[in-house]
């Protein structure tokens, strides 16, 4: 089996001190053989920061977000090669407020998923649907639609990426999935990576979207979810580790 991987989000949350603090005290919870992989998704321009104080540590260091371009004239944003300069091991992509806020469409997800696997970053693609497509039941054909676009643009590396689950009506709203819901959604993301890659088993399918220390173990125990994709408590160290350990 796959060992689990728990990946924190710290969305636009931080500073220099915060950060330095919130990682210490990870460290010193987790010790040197965590029950997962463990990751922390900090905002860009505290990669470098958190790339010394992770080095050497336990803690892979993950981007929040790429630019679906190479390089050159594109103000603001940061490419997968400059993420690739301060080891960043994964990249979110396609979170559902950047899809919200940024008008960021499936195909540009999924370029941008192209460009973190072309620099060796493994992408974590985000996918959910809003309250209003699951109350419509369209919960499946969106997840779908979403996951296929990563799928089309990625061909057979499509086995190297992370995808995440992450009902939007979940996301910081202290909702939860319930972990029957969830499963059934990691199934049917399951099934659809198994018709398009034959080594589709390697792939973690996180959960996220309100997992706290108080359900992580829950939701984690169930079949297809090989971890967590975590915001709100990501921030919180005590949570956090719970939330590692729940992984054993
Ligand atoms: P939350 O956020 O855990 O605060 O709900 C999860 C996410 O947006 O990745």
């Amino acid at each position: 089996m796959k060992r689990k991987l728990i990946a924190g989000n710290w969305k636009m949350n931080g500073s220099l001190q915060a950060n330095a603090s919130l990682l210490q005290a990870i460290l010193a919870g987790m010790g040197a053989a965590p029950a997962c992989q463990v990751a922390v998704g900090v905002p860009a321009l505290y990669l470098a920061q958190c790339h010394a104080l992770l080095a050497g540590t336990a803690i892979d260091l993950a981007a929040q977000d790429v630019s679906a371009h190479e390089a050159g004239a594109y103000t603001g944003e940061v490419s997968a090669g400059m993420l690739k300069d301060f080891a960043v091991r994964f990249v979110i992509v396609g979170h559902s407020e950047r899809r919200q806020y940024h008008g960021e469409t499936d195909e540009i997800v999924a370029c941008k998923a192209q460009r973190a696997l072309a620099s060796g970053i493994t992408p974590i693609v985000c996918v959910g649907e809003t309250l209003a497509e699951r109350e419509a039941g369209r919960t499946d054909e969106v997840v779908k639609r979403q996951l296929a676009a990563v799928i089309h643009a990625n061909g057979h590396c499509i086995s190297e990426v992370v995808v995440a689950y992450e009902p939007v009506w979940a996301i910081g709203t202290g909702k939860t999935a319930s972990p029957e819901q969830a499963q059934q959604v990691h199934a049917v993301l399951r099934a659809q990576l198994h018709a398009a890659s034959e080594h589709s088993d390697r792939i973690h399918l996180l959960y996220g979207g309100s997992m706290n220390a108080a359900n992580a173990a829950a939701l984690l125990a169930q079949p297809d979810i090989d971890g967590g994709l975590i915001g709100g408590a990501a921030l919180k160290p005590q949570d956090f580790l719970t939330i590692i350990a729940a992984c054993a």
